[in-house]
């Protein structure tokens, strides 16, 4: 029941490393294969109830793949850790089918856990919509969403949402260039386009359509803060006004 995916999750590590050349070899040497083996039994265990031991047979699996995988975070289908040292996918983490993430990738929260009136543990890690692949080294940190097919680049630090089929990189994390729309759904190793985008200026433009998405998004930003701000400046022109008055 715990392993009723395990062919596809196996076919999955061997479509998306290009260095894997058997089944055998995903099996006995992909350290990001054992890890999702490990979390399918502790998430199991989890379930049942039986979080102490889930937790230890966690840190097990941590000790032996150097991945970290909380029990009761929720991975979908054909999740693929590449490498996997230093990953670590923390409680409340949620992630759909056909995502691949690169070792020292962290889903990570920023804010307290508890809510310590309701006593429940509160959504403070990130969700990874289908498709979605994470760089070596990439920080997705708080309750945010990366979207469907989305790219994160090589350590980027991630702290706001990113919509879907778009790439994003560097710190903090801006959009640089949508995905190629005709290959929405495909994989492509290590988040490159397969065969690139031979047209230059076309590369370029669709960089520039990138950064003027992210620019917008800044300028709206800026205008709501703006908005915020107002009463408190129109409060302190008055104050002005009658001061000088006086
Ligand atoms: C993000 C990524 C998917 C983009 O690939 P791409 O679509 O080929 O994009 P490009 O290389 O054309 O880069 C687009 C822009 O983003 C910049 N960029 C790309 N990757 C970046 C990164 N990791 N950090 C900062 N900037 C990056 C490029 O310099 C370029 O900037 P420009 O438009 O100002 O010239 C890829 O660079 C990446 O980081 N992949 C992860 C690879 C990985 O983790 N490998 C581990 C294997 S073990």
């Amino acid at each position: 029941m715990i392993f009723k995916h395990f062919n596809e999750e196996v076919s999955a590590f061997m479509a998306r490393d290009p260095a894997a050349r058997s089944r055998l070899e995903v099996i006995l040497c992909y350290p990001g294969f054992h890890a999702l083996v490990f979390y399918r039994m502790t998430h199991f265990l989890w379930g049942l109830g039986l979080k102490v031991f889930a937790r230890w047979l966690s840190q097990v699996g941590k000790f032996l793949t150097g991945v970290e995988i909380h029990p009761a975070a929720a991975i979908g289908r054909r999740f693929v850790i590449d490498h996997g040292d230093g990953v670590v996918i923390g409680e409340t983490s949620e992630i759909g089918d056909d995502v691949t993430v690169y070792q020292g990738v962290t889903l990570g929260g920023v804010s307290p856990s508890v809510d310590s009136r309701a006593q429940v543990n509160l959504k403070r890690h990130p969700t990874l919509n289908d498709g979605a692949i994470i760089g070596s080294g990439a920080q997705i940190l708080g309750p945010i969403t990366i979207g469907e097919g989305a790219r994160i680049g090589a350590n980027a630090v991630v702290h706001r949402d990113v919509p879907a089929g778009v790439t994003a990189v560097g710190i903090p994390a801006r959009v640089v260039m949508p995905r190629d729309k005709d290959k929405a759904g495909q994989f492509v190793a290590y988040g490159e386009p397969a065969e690139g985008c031979p047209d230059p200026v076309l590369r370029t433009i669709e960089s520039l359509r990138g950064q003027v998405a992210a620019l917008i998004e800044k300028v709206d930003e800026l205008e709501s803060r703006l908005e915020d701000l107002k009463p408190a400046s129109e409060a302190e022109e008055k104050k002005t006004i009658v001061s000088v008055g006086e």
